[in-house]
């Protein structure tokens, strides 16, 4: 049957129109609805017919029909075509997808950095290194005599409160709360003379703040030999500070302290990077803590196998983070294991 009604010829010539235009799903699925939706156009001159006296019911009503059919069939092939072109479009992209292409400005934008501790611990192992000092590590998950027993701290000893700690469900295990636990593996399993430093990470059951965090690192160092006195220790401590500092003016204070391993125990002290007369950050004093060192006690050595009678030894323990502070002028500890990428964007 041939549309000759002008009224559906009309509506033939819109729609012919509107479907060139559509080029997307979602446009053709408008133009299903306007048409062929419940109150769309067809569905319209349905409306219209059931109106008609039979006689025009019998002409038109064909021609309705034909209307609806030409619309649904091109419909149904504008779909087609259209899913056709995707898949093509899709295809040609795996095939032409070039694995070697880069975009050189996103590269430039985001390059990394290293961490300040990374920094930090290249500087001190070439200092110890260039002075004869061997790098070593021990795990972070430490037995209770590795930690304490070992290091002349036994379980009633006060001195185990100084160093708040987190003990794991497994008795006996705990997060070493000092790299001190490395001069116990190192002297158990190395004969003397040795000579070895030792960064690493320890935990602390300790309330945060700017100046303290439940995890930080140290630098232990350990040397041990013959006749090994606090002249050793204090030239070694000077050397190392004045490198790492670069100032050779800087001087070493060590005043007596109390740790259990050692014997004597001195804190380490610097003269103040920053002021000859008193600041804020040496708080007037001129002089900047460092952290523990002493001569090796006797207890200790025993416990690791070394004679006390032949051999001596100095060691100390530096915080890793109050150094960075001071080099890099950080002045929040917690900064260091943020994650906050504006920290460490400036390395
Ligand atoms: N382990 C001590 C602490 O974390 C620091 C220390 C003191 C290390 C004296 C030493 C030392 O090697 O001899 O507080």
């Amino acid at each position: 049957m041939k549309i000759i009604d002008q009224s559906l010829l009309n509506i033939l010539a819109t729609w012919q129109k509107e479907l060139e235009q559509s080029t997307s799903d979602q446009e053709l699925e408008a133009l299903r609805i306007a048409y062929l939706g419940r109150s769309g156009r067809v569905n319209e001159l349905m409306g219209r017919l059931k109106k008609l006296p039979l006689e025009e019911k019998r002409t038109f009503g064909p021609q309705v029909q034909q209307l609806q059919e030409i619309i649904t069939q091109g419909l149904h092939t504008a779909q087609q075509k259209l899913r056709e072109e995707s898949q093509e479009k899709e295809l040609s992209k795996k095939k032409n997808f070039d694995v070697t292409a880069s975009n050189p400005s996103i590269f430039d934008k985001a390059t990394g950095s290293l961490h300040p501790y990374t920094h930090l611990i290249e500087r001190i192992e070439d200092i110890f290194t260039s002075m004869g000092f061997a790098y070593a590590q021990g795990p972070e998950v430490e037995t209770e005599w590795y930690n304490f027993e070992a290091l002349n701290i036994p379980a009633d000893h006060p001195a185990r409160d100084m160093q708040d700690t987190f003990w794991l469900t497994t008795p006996g295990l705990l997060l070493r709360t000092h790299t001190s636990s490395v001069q116990v593996h190192t002297m158990k399993t190395q004969q003397p003379p040795l000579a070895v430093f030792t960064p690493g990470r320890v935990f602390r059951h300790e309330a945060t703040d700017a100046t303290h965090d439940f995890m930080f690192m140290q630098c232990e160092g350990l040397l041990i030999d013959k006749n090994i006195s606090l002249t050793h220790l204090c030239s070694l401590l000077k050397v190392f500070m004045r490198t790492l500092f670069e100032k050779n003016d800087l001087s070493i204070r060590l005043r007596p302290s109390y740790f259990p391993f050692v014997e004597p125990g001195l804190e380490v002290d610097i003269s103040c990077i920053f002021c000859k007369n008193g600041c804020a950050l040496c708080k007037k004093t001129q002089w900047i803590e460092m952290g523990g060192s002493g001569l090796v006690h006797p207890e200790t050595l025993k416990a690791c196998g070394i004679d006390p009678t032949l051999y001596s030894g100095c060691a100390w323990g530096i915080g890793i983070e109050r150094l960075a502070m001071l080099l890099y002028g950080i002045n929040d500890i917690r900064l260091f294991h943020s994650g906050k990428i504006e920290f460490l964007k400036q390395f």
